[in-house]
Parts: structure tokens; C-alpha cells; sequence
């Protein structure tokens, strides 16, 4: 660690002040219905570049009792903490809107605090977690048992997607338990639903609309891809989930949301064309979402690495992956995810048909990224619209995605300068595997601060399990 900043300091004589921020919060949480505001201890930054809006200004933020009470060239009032952040950026924490954190019976391969340990300690205050577990997510009792044993073991703000359901009902009721989206996984739907037809899918999105929730889209369409049944090799399996999956399911979905009118946002997008197509689309509500691994690698690295760069939908020629990574940072992409989605190596390791589609995303997404605004080729404002401004908007958490008082104190501090190289061995995530294994970066998140409190520094995690919040959707706790 570079001696001359991220030093953190405590102004009370007594106990370790971690261990009391970590409690405090949650002793909160293990009562949710509780109506008091807990006296979380404040927080003083001192000294950063902070990042607001469109240029960051040099000055000190001050949270207290979890939200940011001021932000000012110089702050002189005494805080129960502080963090001496000179030459380090302060930036919004980040909004993973799609991990996969997987725990109860895939727990084996991620846990709520395995997933969101890996989060903190790549700058995701906050993360949305993906419906397709065991047991799903698809009905308002089990997203609340999911939340019930997430409340006590998430270390960043958790949110929660579910799954496609026929029942107008069932959707209701998840909305009202609190659900980010509804999940419509079209290669395979998560829940039983009729996907190829598409009477059911405008059930789906009139059941959307009508419960005011955006649709979130996994866009392959199972009709064209291919019976993997002959295939040996990882780019073989590649090779049978073409481009034009993904082009025919946008163009289904698309057609279908003018008919209705809902919000749709569609995942993990691998085609420059799927992009201007959602951007272009003449109703309005659309946003899509680019991930690290399709704009930084191609297919090449699945003749390369095999299983560790095989996720769905796959990687993608070379010269589509150039002109999804412009639209990225020059285009029309709306936000940046990272799909993180673990697995077992042992699971992946299996024959090419076996091998569970997945990478873990969480902590390599920022130092990339980072790496990405170093060598000229992103700007920090635009990485910060992609990471967190947009992702918060989108998906209706007003208080988060920018610095400014009265925001959630949720800040992340990043060293620009902190040279790395992505090490699997080291993820707090459960996933020691990744394509990126071995790559030089520069830039690194330093601090990642949450609810006011500091949950990683410097390496280090640091908060305790439960010291995240639960989130729901349209409401700020
Ligand atoms: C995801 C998973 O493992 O849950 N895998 C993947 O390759 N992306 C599922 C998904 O997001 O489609
Ligand atoms: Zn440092
Ligand atoms: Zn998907
Ligand atoms: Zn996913």
C-alpha cells in the first residue's frame, strides 16, 4: 500500500472502530421492521478528487448516519472516523444490476457472503442478484425467505430480480415483496413458461407493465441455436450459439414491447448490431447492458482458455467485440454488467456439453475498466454514468448512482495509479478461475463504503455479514 494515503484514523479512545461500525449496522438489520434510525458513528473522507457529476473537484465528504450529510472544499467537524484519501478518486459506488450470487442449495458454488464480499472488494455497493437458484426465485414467499437469509449474510446493499411467471398474480406479489425486474430467460426459462410462443411472452410483459416493473431479457432465442449433442471442442459449443440468436430474439422482443409498452432492458448484449437496434427502437422504456468479457475478448480466447471463457451468450468474433466495445464507450449501450455467475471448476472443467456456462465478473470488472480510462480509450465520467449513475436510474434507486448530499453514503475511493495484475487466487469470491487471468492493469479500488461504512479497504474486507441492506425495489429504507 502507497504510505501517503487511505490512511484511516479513529477519533474515540475505545475498541476498534470496524468492529463498532460492522455492529451497529447489524444490529439494525436483525431487526428490519424496526422503525428508528440506527445512530450509525460518522464518517469523515478527507482530501479526495471527488467525482460529481462532471468533473471531480478536490475537497471532503462527510456521511452521517448512513447518508452524505456534506460535501465541501474543507470540512473541519469532527467525525467518529476518518480517511485521510489524498491522491485517491471518490466516486458513487458501483450498481452491478446482473450477478449471479447463487447460495441456499448452490451455495457450493457462491454464497451470499462469498458474492458479496467479491463485490466490495471490486466497488459494487450494491448488486442485483439473478432469480435462476435452487430454489428459483418465482413467487413473492420464496423472494422473501431469499431476502430473510440474505439480510443476514450480504456485506453490500442486495436486490433481488425473479423469475417469469404465467400468473398476472404471482407478478403482483413479487412486486410487492419488493422485485427489481422480472427475468425472462429465453434459452431456458427458469420458470415453467411457454418462451416460443409468443401469446405467452405478451402475458409476461402486460403482467410487467401492469405491476409497473421492467422485463429484463436474456436474449438467444432457443429455436436457433443448435443441438450441442456432436460437439468436442469449447469453440465447437461456441459455434452453435451464433450471432443470430441473439438478433432474432431482440427483434422478437422488440416487436412485441411496441405492442405493449413496457420497460424492457436487455442483457448482457454481444452485437454492435442488437445495440443501435434497441437504441433506435421508436418506443421509448429500452436500455441494454454490455459486460467486460464481451467487449474486451473475443472467440479466440475460447480456442485459448476453454472453459474458463465460456459463458452464454458466448464470446464473439474480433471484430464485433471492437465495435460493441465503441458502443460501450462512445454509443448507445446504457449501462455496464458484470453477469457475474460462478461455478465449481470442477463443474466447468466437465466435457464441453456438461461445462456450466459462467464466469465470475465482480472483482475484475473495475480494475479493467480502470485500465481502460488509464490508456485513453474510456473517460472516468463515462464509466461512472456505465457503473453506476445508469444502472441506479434504471432500476429506481434515486438515492444512489451520484455523489451529492443527501445521497446514500455508498462511495467507493480508487487509486488510478495501483498497478495490478488480475489474480484468481485471490477473489473473495468462491470462483478462483478467469480469462483474465494474468492481465496487467492500472487502477484499483482502494475503499468501498457502504451505508457509511467501511465494508473493504486496502486488500482487506472488513465488514461484517449483514451489515448490507436488503433493497427494495421503489423504496428507500
Ligand atoms: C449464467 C449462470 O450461470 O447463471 N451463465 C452465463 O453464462 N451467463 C446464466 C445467464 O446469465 O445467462
Ligand atoms: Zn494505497
Ligand atoms: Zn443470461
Ligand atoms: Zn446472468
Amino acid at each position: 500500500m502507497n504510505a501517503k494515503h487511505g490512511r484511516i484514523t479513529s477519533s474515540r479512545k475505545t475498541g476498534p472502530s470496524y468492529v463498532r461500525i460492522a455492529q451497529g449496522t447489524l444490529d439494525n438489520l436483525t431487526s428490519p421492521e424496526s422503525e428508528e434510525t440506527p445512530s450509525l458513528p460518522s464518517l469523515l473522507i478527507r482530501d479526495a478528487h471527488i467525482w460529481t457529476e462532471h468533473r471531480t473537484i478536490r475537497g471532503s465528504i462527510l456521511i452521517e448516519r448512513g447518508r452524505i450529510q456534506r460535501i465541501a472544499r474543507k470540512i473541519s467537524a469532527p467525525a467518529g472516523e476518518e480517511i485521510l484519501a489524498q491522491g485517491l478518486v471518490a466516486l458513487p459506488g458501483l450498481v452491478d444490476a446482473h450477478v449471479h450470487l447463487r447460495d441456499m442449495r448452490l451455495a457450493y458454488k457462491e454464497d451470499f457472503t462469498s458474492g458479496t464480499s467479491a463485490a466490495a472488494a471490486g466497488g459494487f455497493t450494491t448488486v442485483l442478484d439473478m432469480p435462476n437458484t435452487l430454489p428459483p426465485t418465482d413467487s413473492g414467499q420464496r423472494l422473501l425467505e431469499k431476502a430473510r437469509r440474505a439480510s443476514k449474510n450480504i456485506l453490500v446493499n442486495t436486490g433481488f430480480h425473479v423469475a417469469a411467471v404465467g400468473d398476472r398474480g404471482a407478478v403482483k406479489t413479487m412486486k410487492m415483496a419488493g422485485a427489481f425486474s422480472i427475468k425472462l430467460y429465453l434459452p431456458k426459462p427458469i420458470a415453467p413458461l411457454d418462451v416460443g410462443d409468443d401469446l405467452t411472452i405478451v402475458e409476461v410483459l402486460k403482467a410487467a407493465k401492469e405491476a409497473s416493473l421492467p422485463v429484463t431479457v436474456h436474449a438467444e432465442d432457443a429455436a436457433q441455436i443448435e443441438s450441442t449433442g456432436e460437439v468436442q471442442t469449447f469453440k465447437e459449443l461456441v459455434g452453435s450459439r451464433l450471432g443470430r440468436a441473439e438478433t432474432s430474439a431482440v427483434s422478437r422482443i422488440l416487436r412485441l414491447q411496441k405492442q405493449i409498452g413496457c420497460r424492457i432492458h436487455f442483457c448482457h448484449i454481444t452485437l454492435p448490431s442488437s445495440i443501435s437496434a434497441i437504441g433506435n427502437w421508436p418506443s421509448g422504456g429500452l436500455s441494454s447492458e454490455v459486460t467486460p468479457h464481451h467487449t474486451l475478448l473475443s472467440e479466440d480466447s475460447v480456442e485459448k482458455l476453454g472453459w474458463k471463457a465460456w459463458m452464454v451468450p458466448p464470446l464473439r468474433p474480433r471484430h464485433v467485440r471492437n465495435r460493441l466495445f465503441s458502443e460501450m464507450t462512445t454509443g448507445n449501450a446504457t449501462i455496464i454488467a458484470t453477469d457475474h455467475a460462478p461455478h465449481t471448476i470442477k463443474e466447468k472443467r466437465l466435457p464441453p456439453q456438461k461445462s456450466p456456462p459462467g464466469i465470475p465478473g465482480l472483482e475484475t470488472a473495475m480494475p479493467l475498466m480502470l485500465t481502460m480510462v488509464n490508456k485513453g480509450k474510456l473517460s472516468l465520467g463515462r464509466l461512472v454514468s456505465l457503473l453506476s449513475t445508469n444502472p441506479a436510474k434504471l432500476f429506481g434507486l434515486s438515492s444512489k448512482g451520484r455523489l451529492r448530499e443527501e445521497a446514500d453514503g455508498d462511495i467507493i475511493l480508487v487509486d488510478m495509479k495501483k498497478k495490478g495484475k488480475i489474480d484468481p487466487d485471490k477473489f473473495f469470491s468462491k470462483a478462483h478461475y478467469s480469462p483474465f487471468e494474468g492481465w496487467k492493469t492500472q487502477g484499483a479500488v482502494h475503499t468501498t463504503i457502504v451505508n457509511g461504512s467501511i465494508v473493504y479497504s486496502n486488500g482487506k474486507i472488513i465488514g461484517k455479514p449483514g451489515s448490507g441492506k436488503v433493497l427494495r425495489n421503489g423504496r428507500r429504507e
